[in-house]
């Protein structure tokens, strides 16, 4: 089916939230934005109409987007933004995906308020895995920001400092009672005794990874990424930037109030941020309207035991596919890290290296992406030339010599260079990744997001990866789009490259993403033209 009429006007709107009203980006007025629902296969267009002063662009995170890369959405990748006053209609199918996803702004930090859940039934007659849920809700867990988001960006670069915490944690936008004149902005959940729910959680923060839990009840996982997988029940979850997780939740206690808390998971050694959390309400039919809510347990800010076990719970429903180790084409050792670069901002002959000449810099494989002026997909394409290069190495450049499969010196892993590079795939070739977290500074858990494709996550662990003691799982390993590799440690990772266009390999920290923690890579078209990148779309936005 296709589902055309929807139409995105991107707007400003005020708002008052924590005692301040502020104008805010929202789609149609609405924050946090509309849900766009779909069936498995359905085509969707949508019309995008920019109203506001800033440039837009809307990626629609999770979706493959088989041979329609000009529609994937991150700007100056593979189209220029959408500027004030002009448009654009992104046009995709989502072709063999199900389950729960998201669309968010681009560009920028606008996604602070600009996204919304995009949920992707199974065609009619196919059921869930899992008993039919008596409801289905949908949850955003998301930051709030009083500046405004595109000014804190620049002001963070120029500062060369770490970003100020969001103002406030939000659970479907609502902060609840722990913030300032709060009381009344609080999410509530409704819910029937025994009956059992279908929640799809959705981390749309920004710069922030999540615990989320509920007072007394149990979260029985069931798909993560739009991907389903063994039930594993837990109390409580944890969600990074770009992750989707669905969890059955049973009304199985006591009519009368819980809370729902959404709390900092906050990897980096030393570093406090932001410790206060969401507060959202679940309450049951029938209990008494000023009943007192039974509070909800978050773990500590650090507690990486926590995490680790959530993720030692998600596995593949079935067996899977993975490329078999003598199949692979192209293993590659990805270091992902901050870096305090020695320089003196005032000094022109020590001039800083980070981006726009920041004191710190985020980079892949000691390459601090450089944001391009152009849509990199466009100049690809028209064989346009100048505007980056394919020379993306395949591991840490000065740190050739590997040991037991890592680079003998990845923990020096320090002065980044700038630049926009990509790497080049053949269509069809299965890649393994190792990503290594380094970091002068201090490491911690990043959101690693890759657009146009999904990836198996074959293994993980703490420290240096080294190949003699590294387990890989190829048997039911989770098939996810975002992984948070674990702070000061290593993620695994391995893929077809079966989509061709030029996608996006970046950290789903906004801050980190400012700072250059980035890299593209190209999958060459096949041989034939169900292999093939289409022609770009005759409307494209002009940079
Ligand atoms: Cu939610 Cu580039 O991604
Ligand atoms: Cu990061």
């Amino acid at each position: 089916a296709s589902i055309n009429n929807i139409q995105i006007y991107v707007q400003t709107k005020r708002l008052t939230r924590l005692c301040q009203t502020k104008e805010i980006v929202t789609i149609n007025g609405k924050f946090p934005g509309l849900a766009i629902t779909a069936q498995e296969d359905d085509n969707i267009v949508v019309n995008v109409i920019n109203m506001t002063p800033y440039n837009a662009t809307i990626h629609w995170h999770g979706i493959k987007q088989k041979l329609s890369c000009w529609y994937d959405g991150p700007s100056y990748i593979t189209q220029c933004p959408i500027q004030s006053g002009q448009r654009f209609t992104y046009n995709f199918t989502v072709t063999q995906q199900k389950g729960t996803f998201f669309w968010h702004a681009h560009f920028s930090w606008l996604r602070a308020t600009v996204y919304g859940p995009l949920i992707v039934y199974p065609k009619a007659n196919v059921p869930y895995p899992f008993k039919k849920p008596f409801k289905e809700h949908t949850i955003l867990l998301g930051e709030y920001w009083l500046k405004n988001v595109v000014e804190l960006e620049k002001h963070v670069l120029e500062s060369g400092g770490p970003p100020p915490p969001a103002d406030a944690f939000t659970i479907n936008g609502q902060p609840g009672p722990n913030y300032n004149c709060s009381s009344k902005d609080v999410y509530e959940l409704e819910i029937v005794p025994r009956k059992t729910y279908l929640l799809r959680l959705i981390n749309a923060g920004i710069n922030m990874e999540s615990f989320f839990t509920i007072a007394n009840h149990r979260l029985t996982i069931v798909e993560v990424d739009g991907e389903y997988t063994k039930p594993f029940t837990t109390e409580r979850v944890m969600l990074v930037p770009g992750q989707t997780m669905n969890v059955l939740l049973t009304a199985d206690q006591p009519i009368g109030r819980y809370s729902i808390a959404m709390g900092p998971y906050e990897s980096a050694k030393n570093v406090k941020f932001q410790h206060t959390s969401a507060i959202a309400s679940l309450r049951y039919f029938g209990a008494f309207p000023n009943s007192v809510a039974s509070p909800a347990k978050l773990p500590v800010f650090n507690d990486n035991i926590a995490v680790k076990t959530v993720m030692d719970g998600l596995r593949s429903l079935n067996k899977v596919d993975v490329p078999k180790d003598v199949d692979v084409d192209a293993r590659l050792f990805i270091t992902i890290g901050i870096n305090v670069n020695k320089c003196n901002s005032e000094d022109p002959n020590n001039k800083c290296q980070g981006p726009r000449q920041g004191r710190l810099a985020a980079s892949m494989n000691n390459i601090s992406f450089v944001e391009p002026k152009v849509s990199i997909l466009e100049a690809y394409y028209k064989k346009l030339e100048g505007y980056f290069t394919l020379d993306f190495p395949t591991a840490p450049e000065k740190s050739y010599d590997f040991v037991n499969g890592a680079p003998s010196d990845i923990a020096n892993d320090t002065q980044a260079a700038n630049g926009t590079r990509a790497m080049v795939f053949e269509y069809g070739s299965r890649i393994q990744i190792i990503f290594q977290n380094t970091g002068t500074l201090t490491t911690e858990n990043h959101p690693i997001h890759l657009h146009g494709h999904s990836f198996y996550v074959i293994g993980y662990g703490t420290g240096n990866y080294d190949q003699r003691t590294a387990r890989f799982n190829l048997e039911d390993p989770p098939y996810l789009n975002t992984i948070g590799v674990p702070v000061g440690g290593w993620a695994a990772i391995r893929f077809v490259a079966d989509n061709p266009g030029l996608w996006l390999l970046h950290c789903h920290f906004d801050i980190h993403q400012t700072w250059g923690m980035s890299t593209m890579f190209i999958v060459k078209n096949g041989k034939t033209v169900v292999e093939s990148l289409p022609q770009p779309p005759a409307d494209l936005p002009k940079c």
